[in-house]
């Protein structure tokens, strides 16, 4: 239990062990489940719980602050990480009402079973008073869910902001201490999971822009007291401006495939384009998509695997499409040794990019003089969409 102001607790659990969130995302930091009481004159708050198989701690806190009674209890968000404790949190204390918006009240009830007449249902910029202080919903939709909603503390300017602007990083600081670590891991929890909801995030952030924050209280990771830090991040990583970098993300079985990307990486860098280079056989998935929030371009390098692209690449095309990045340009070399769809195929897994598809260069086994001419020629192609796209 640690305290933010006098009766503003934050209640949670730190899982410093977990390394794997969704079974997807890699936990190099492990992550946080914050969990907030407000204590007003005549009601008390419970924003959000936990993790369930954290709700022992969140429990164990409850128990160490004092708190005999919660009156409402604020669920921002009904995905299991942070609503999964409520079943037992309303065992726990019966009388408690869960306050939350129409479509997040529906899906605790086909997640979690909770009782229909236990929610109050709110509508965006509904106010709900707790004696001297008052909570105001702010309806936040697609970060990343649709029923994901905000709420300000209007008496002490916090901002509990659920999945908006957190990070997974597990640290015993309440306040960002350590600004860049932090901003590396609200990057890539940004990459992850917020990134395909780029003009939404555009519109949030324009409705929160008129509140006075003095505090940003996320659902993972430390609170923001100088706000701006994190939303100025967040401003640059929606906006339409890339960076001078090209992401070359490649799997290759005997060779052939990685001299082409170390031809064309090297070209890439005598042209003075920063590059990424990932193996995608055991590459940090969680790196990848921080690359992917400002970098210019893809390049995805595969070798032909029975008439289309290595499964590893078929993997990062499948992500690419699903994180929506807004790179302005995507690229498909490799190579093949009797035939093959798998530029066709890699093309058919990027439906959802608007960037544009550049020419293929595919090698006949090993690359030879022709074939890296083509990647000069790539490179050369690349270095103009740099200078048309300002990319600095
Ligand atoms: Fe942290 Fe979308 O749950």
């Amino acid at each position: 239990m640690r305290q933010i102001k006098p009766d503003i607790l934050e209640v949670g659990a730190i899982d410093w062990d977990r390394r794997l969130f969704d079974e997807l995302i890699p936990l190099p930091d492990g992550t946080s489940y914050n969990a907030y009481i407000v204590r007003g004159s005549k009601k008390t708050a419970l924003i959000d719980t936990v993790d369930p198989p954290k709700t022992d701690m969140l429990i164990t806190n409850l128990a160490e602050a004092g708190i005999e009674r919660i009156d409402y209890l604020i669920s921002h968000h009904a995905e299991q990480d942070h609503s999964g404790s409520i079943p037992d949190i309303l065992e726990i204390f019966p009388d408690a009402k869960v306050v939350t918006n129409e479509k997040c009240k529906n899906m605790l009830i086909d997640l979690m079973g909770i009782d229909e007449q236990k929610f109050i249902v709110v509508e965006d910029g509904q106010e709900l008073s707790l004696g001297n202080k008052t909570l105001k919903f702010i309806f936040t939709p697609w970060v990343h869910w649709p029923e994901t909603m905000s709420t300000y503390l209007v008496e002490d300017k916090i901002l509990f902001s659920c999945d908006f602007f957190g990070s997974h990083l597990a640290t015993s600081d309440l306040f960002v201490t350590d600004k860049s670590r932090v901003y590396e891991s609200a990057k890539q929890y940004y990459a992850e999971i917020m990134m395909p909801f780029r003009s939404q995030i555009e519109k949030n952030l324009e409705k929160i822009k008129n509140f006075d924050i003095k505090i940003i209280a996320p659902s993972h990771g430390p609170l923001y007291n100088e706000p701006a830090f994190i939303i100025d991040a967040y401003k640059k990583w929606i906006s339409d401006e890339v960076e001078n970098k090209v992401i070359v993300a490649y799997v290759s079985m005997h060779g052939s495939t990685k001299k082409m990307v170390e031809h064309l990486v090297g070209a890439l860098m005598a042209k003075n384009i920063g590059v990424q280079q990932f193996n995608l056989i055991g590459a940090d998935i969680g790196k990848l998509a921080i690359e992917l929030v400002d970098a210019a371009g893809v390049v995805l390098a595969s070798p032909t695997v029975l008439a289309g692209a290595h499964p590893a690449a078929a993997y990062a095309a499948v992500l690419v499409n699903a994180l929506r990045p807004k790179a302005k340009y995507l690229a498909v070399i490799g190579s093949f040794g009797w035939g093959g769809r798998m530029v066709e195929q890699l093309k058919g897994l990027l439906t959802n990019s608007k960037a544009e598809i550049l020419e293929p260069v595919l090698a006949k086994g090993e690359p030879k003089e022709e074939d890296f001419k083509k990647l000069n020629e790539l490179a050369e192609k690349i270095a103009n969409k740099h200078m048309e796209y300002k990319a600095n």
